[in-house]
């Protein structure tokens, strides 16, 4: 067995809980302080190296020789000295699909992904996005208030998911409460079995009436994905498509209205959406923390060894603000890693970024004269390692009339037992009571219309 840090060890700096998600710039800087790479504690236990600067970062992402992405390596895990239960272990633990595979394995799992992303259509999208931003603002334009992220950002992406990902209602209904327990630890066990349950049987029910969505295009595709194959790749989809979506929405909202440099054109009535998105990108990456790999032998690296095993976890964020990049290697291009880089990078990319943009200038759109409901900098983060995510995002504005939007139709030839769940299509206005549960709670309590 390997030893355990001690807590407080010096030689392992803990990067979870309120001090790191306070002000992890601080981390990243006392970091740096020990060379490009730096021993670290992820949870309470489980050690890691943290690579915070921009060239290292580039060569343990693609130097796939070398560094693997197979959690089965993972020596504390597979000894016991990290237990199976740490908060961790479910962002790190090996699954079947593209993130946690190498070489050809990777391949075919990551090409009946990025074909079947190629299949979306911008317009469509962006119509999907449009219209559950309407729906959403609805619910609280004509209150006054609202807590951007928990009745917004978090919201949206998963009524974008279901939509492309051809969901119906009830699916809808169960993968919500699934992925509840799932993070939020309450039976956590049950959860995960309604979650996988949920995604067979949609899986079944797509295999038998495929029809305009990514998962029939995943089915179809020629790499042929088993059950299990299809299960934990529309896990990842999930997973991926919803926590660091939602958090680039929110990083974004939070820098336009908390910025001066924002101020004067928000009023001025064109709104630098992507400027701010871009520069989210370089100093929030909403995965601030990941890409996860495992040194295949020992190696040396500036002096320090990677073992075998060991995981090693690139800072995104802390690549991006390396003292050693230049402004001119900043300033207007897009070289920041917020999406990693190497073959594992986001196969996303786009899609996740027209979401967000349109999110945000639908909602600035909507409600020009929002403005944050306290000062930005008793806005509250998230504790954990991997994301850059705020606990909320409470705004008021003018109260303003509902739209009448509702969620759109089926697409045409995808079979729905009815068009979305009854939550969807009920009447939207009204407050919507701010409740001091976490996120997934809050939103199974909003999809059941409560
Ligand atoms: C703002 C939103 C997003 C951000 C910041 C983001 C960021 C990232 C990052 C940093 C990785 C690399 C992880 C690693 O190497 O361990 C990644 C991988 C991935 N992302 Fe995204 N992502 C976003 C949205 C999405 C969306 C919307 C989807 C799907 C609909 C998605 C699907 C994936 C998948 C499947 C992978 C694994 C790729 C592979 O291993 O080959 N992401 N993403």
């Amino acid at each position: 067995m390997n030893a355990v840090p001690p807590p407080g060890c010096p030689a392992h700096q803990p990067m979870y809980g309120p001090e790191f998600a306070a002000d992890p710039a601080a981390f990243y800087e006392r970091a740096r302080a020990t060379g490009p790479t730096t021993p670290v504690e992820l949870a309470a236990g489980v050690r890691a190296t943290l690579v915070t600067s921009y060239d290292a970062a580039l060569h343990v992402l693609r130097s796939t020789e070398t560094f693997s992405k197979d959690a089965r390596r993972w020596n504390d895990l597979n000894d016991g000295t990290v237990p199976a239960d740490s908060p961790v272990v479910p962002m790190m633990m090996y699954r079947p699909n593209a993130l946690f595979s190498d070489g050809e394995d990777h391949r075919r799992l990551r090409a009946a992904i990025t074909d079947s992303l190629a299949r979306v259509e911008p317009n469509t999208l962006r119509g999907y996005v449009e219209r559950s931003a309407d729906t959403l603002i609805d619910r609280f334009a004509p209150t006054g208030k609202a807590d951007l992220l928990g009745e917004y950002a978090q919201v949206l992406p998963l009524l974008v998911f279901n939509r492309l990902f051809g969901c119906p209602a009830e699916y809808g209904l169960k993968l919500v409460e699934g992925m509840s327990g799932v993070f939020d630890g309450v039976d956590a066990e049950r959860a995960n079995e309604l979650l996988v349950t949920t995604l067979f049987e949609l899986v079944t029910l797509k295999r038998k009436q495929p029809g305009p969505d990514v998962t029939s295009w995943l089915i179809s595709h020629p790499a042929e994905l088993t059950d299990e194959e299809m299960i934990h790749t529309l896990v990842v989809l999930m997973g991926a498509g919803t926590e660091p979506q939602q958090n680039l929405i929110a990083n974004a909202l939070r820098l336009l209205l908390s910025d001066d440099r924002f101020a004067g054109d928000l009023s001025g009535g064109s709104l630098p959406v992507e400027d701010a998105l871009d520069e989210v990108l370089w100093t929030d990456p909403p995965m601030a923390n990941y890409a996860v790999h495992y040194p295949k032998r020992d190696v040396m690296y500036e002096g320090a060894l990677l073992k075998a095993g060991d995981p090693v976890v690139v800072s995104l964020a802390a690549a991006n603000t390396d003292p050693a990049l230049t402004n001119d290697q900043r300033a207007g291009n897009r070289a920041h890693l917020a999406w990693s880089a190497g073959p594992h990078n986001c196969p996303a990319q786009s899609e996740a970024r027209l979401i967000a943009s349109v999110a945000v200038e639908k909602l600035l759109d909507r409600l020009p004269d929002v403005e944050l409901a306290i000062p930005v900098g008793q806005l509250e983060w998230r504790p954990g390692p991997f994301h850059r995510a705020l606990a909320a995002l409470p705004v008021t504005f003018p109260p303003t009339c509902a739209v009448g939007a509702t969620v759109p139709e089926e697409p045409t030839g995808s079979r729905p037992q009815r068009p979305y769940g009854s939550a969807y299509d009920a009447p939207v206005a009204g407050p919507v009571p701010v409740r001091s549960r976490s996120g997934w709670v809050r939103l199974l309590a909003w999809w059941r219309g409560e």
